[in-house]
């Protein structure tokens, strides 16, 4: 379930034409569980109207701190009472500087100051407002004050110029609200995973890959960066985005997938293998594209590393999760894994159960022995796992 379900959230949206992505936003927070309350400046007004969230949310929208429909006329309080906490997106710059200084002229700046809960803000402004010292002072007093800014990014701009000052897309702005209610159990460690699956060179247009989606090593990712862990995915080539929070270093063969972690791993507390690497690789691939001929060919294969043995073995290794994808005999094989990887957890699933699609059925393995988990979604399985290797790593630490 996420960590947003169940949660009352109000959206307050203010002038900038980033509001039209609001609509969509409280449309996926909706989705995600969450019960949402809108408010609506005049200025937001001018953009989107007030019908499209009451549509979208299923609750009353409110703009006016006077509103007569609130029975004791104290919407600006009742608001946020019970409330999980109060997302502003866009945040124009204008709303910023007055939440900074206190000022209470509206629903929602008066909201904001009388709110018993935590405040996030999506920033969405003109390149130019965004660099402007008064903005960046206003940023750093309001970071001061426990306001959590989510993004902005850079980009494209709705005035055609480009640089920093885009308001997080939508489902980005969800990720980080469900990171931020999300329980930490893995707040300051460091994890180093990899993921997807790794293309080994023929020749120049050629290679020897497999079917592997990429999807659960990213939902894994994802799931260890909600949980507070600072986290380097390094992934062969998938068409799946980095989650948010996720710094990935992108590789194609097993030798730059080796490379790259070896780069990544100092200070890392945990290192989870969920890549399927390729055992082999050819031994020359080609300078030249291969051409046909009526002949067989004949490929010479040497093997790769084994990436998360090498991590393992090593002098004081991190917590070493590693994946075994078995089409039978899965306890004999992922105990097997355990102890000849030298691996703290093994996340076994049959082949059929799991592979390229979205849900997954799993057994962990480690030195108490084996723990089912139900079938669930990727997302659902991460969870599982990052429970467990939480609880294995305190055990360990203490
Ligand atoms: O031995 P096997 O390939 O079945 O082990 C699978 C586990 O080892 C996975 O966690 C996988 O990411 C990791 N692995 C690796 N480097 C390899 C092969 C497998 O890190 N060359």
């Amino acid at each position: 379930m996420s960590a947003i379900a169940g949660r009352k959230l109000v959206v307050a949206v203010t002038g900038g034409v980033a509001a039209y992505k609001a609509a969509e936003l409280v449309r996926l927070l909706g989705k995600a569980g969450a019960d949402v309350h809108v408010v609506l400046t005049d200025a937001g007004s001018r953009f989107v109207t007030a019908v499209t969230f009451q549509a979208l949310s299923g609750n009353t929208v409110w703009s006016d701190l006077w509103d007569p429909r609130m029975p004791n006329n104290m919407a600006h309080i009742d608001l946020t009472r019970g409330a999980a906490a109060i997302l502003i997106a866009p945040a124009s710059a204008d709303v910023l500087a007055k939440i900074v200084h206190g000022m209470a002229d509206d629903l929602l700046t008066t909201m904001c100051l009388a709110r018993d809960c935590p405040l996030l803000v999506a920033p969405a402004m003109n390149r130019q407002m965004w660099e402007n010292p008064a903005t960046a002072r206003n940023l750093a007093r309001l970071r001061e004050d426990g306001v959590h800014v989510l993004g902005p990014d850079t980009g494209e701009q709705a005035c055609g110029e480009v640089g920093m000052g885009r308001m997080l897309e939508p489902e980005v702005l969800v990720e980080a609200v469900t990171a931020f209610f999300s329980d930490k159990l893995l707040g300051g460690r460091k994890v180093v995973m990899t993921a997807g699956p790794t293309f080994e060179a023929i020749d120049p247009v050629r290679g020897i890959t497999n079917t592997s989606s990429g999807k659960m090593g990213y939902a894994l990712a994802q799931a260890c960066a909600r949980a507070g862990a600072e986290v380097v995915l390094v992934s062969g080539p998938t068409a799946l985005q980095a989650p948010y929070g996720v710094r990935r270093v992108d590789v194609r063969s097993a030798l730059e997938m080796r490379a790259a972690v070896m780069d990544n791993l100092d200070d890392a507390d945990v290192f989870v293998g969920v890549a399927a690497v390729a055992d082999y690789r050819p031994a020359q691939p080609a300078e030249h594209k291969i051409k046909k001929s009526g002949d067989g060919l004949v490929l010479e294969l040497t093997p790769n590393p084994d990436i998360l043995a090498e991590v393992a073995a090593r002098a004081s290794p991190p917590f070493c999760v590693g994946f075994a994808a078995e089409s039978r005999d899965l306890d004999i094989y992922a105990q097997g894994k355990l102890r000849a990887k030298r691996l703290q957890l093994v996340v076994g699933n049959l082949v059929q159960d799991g592979l390229g699609g979205d849900l997954n059925t799993v057994v962990l393995y480690d030195a108490e022995g084996r723990t089912p988990l139900q079938r669930a979604s990727k997302d659902e399985v991460a969870l599982g796992i990052v429970a467990r290797l939480a609880a294995r790593l305190t055990q360990q630490l203490r």
